[in-house]
């Protein structure tokens, strides 16, 4: 069941990457995790195959084992991107958006990793576009779904370079399935988003021709 009255444009423009505003003491009932996973399952795939899966990670210790295995990976960006004081403006809120995840990953209270069967390692661009397909748009869906009932969530992608770890970690068949991401989710500190800044529409859009 949705909590939020919002319309299908104000959904979309507003399910933003909720880094700083994670409630990180109010239990997320898994009764709507698994709404969203429902509401997920909706979406396309290649050839219609649903070859997807949604491991739903709330244990405190394998939190914390994947929040280390992010940070690992998210090592090299973090240190080449500087830190949130020495950044102004837009780039300093997500750089401060981005650490405090850093620090608080672990607490948050369920960690999302969604999953496609097959491994795309070394395949060409259309092999790689149709798997990849098949598992993103089910992915933003649950994103979607998440906010419509007030929690809020971000796509993270820094523990899949140590995706063979986190494997290992929740016993995830690594040579057969590939996991697409990672997503902290809880309830928002309020519920008010906003749409974002974006780069201008006509410096993307090409009609007939590029
Ligand atoms: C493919 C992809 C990978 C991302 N990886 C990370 C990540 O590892 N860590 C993180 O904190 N945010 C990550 N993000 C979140 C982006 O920084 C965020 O979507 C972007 O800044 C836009 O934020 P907004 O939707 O609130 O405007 C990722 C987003 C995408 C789509």
């Amino acid at each position: 069941m949705t909590t939020l009255d919002l319309s299908p444009d104000e959904l979309l423009t507003t399910t933003r990457t909720v880094r700083k505003r994670l409630d990180l003491e109010k239990p997320v009932p898994l009764e709507l995790i698994r709404e969203c996973i429902e509401i997920a399952l909706q979406a396309p795939s290649g050839s219609n195959r649903q070859t997807w899966h949604f491991v739903v990670v709330t244990d405190p210790d394998l939190r914390a084992g994947l929040a280390d295995l992010w940070r690992q990976g998210g090592e090299k960006y973090l240190a080449r991107v500087g830190s949130p004081e020495d950044a102004t403006g837009m780039i300093g809120r997500v750089l401060g958006g981005l650490f405090h995840l850093r620090d608080h990953l672990h607490e948050v209270p369920v960690h999302v990793i969604p999953c496609i069967q097959g491994r795309t390692d070394g395949k060409s661009a259309f092999v790689q576009a149709s798997k990849w397909g098949s598992i993103i748009p089910a992915t933003w869906s649950f994103m979607l779904a998440a906010r419509a009932r007030g929690l809020g969530t971000v796509w993270t992608t820094f523990h899949l370079a140590r995706e063979q770890e986190a494997a290992e970690l929740l016993g995830i068949p690594y040579d057969e399935v590939m996991q697409a991401a990672l997503i902290p989710v809880a309830f928002t500190l309020g519920t008010d988003f906003k749409p974002a800044v974006r780069a201008p529409l006509d410096s993307m859009v090409h009609w007939d021709r590029w």
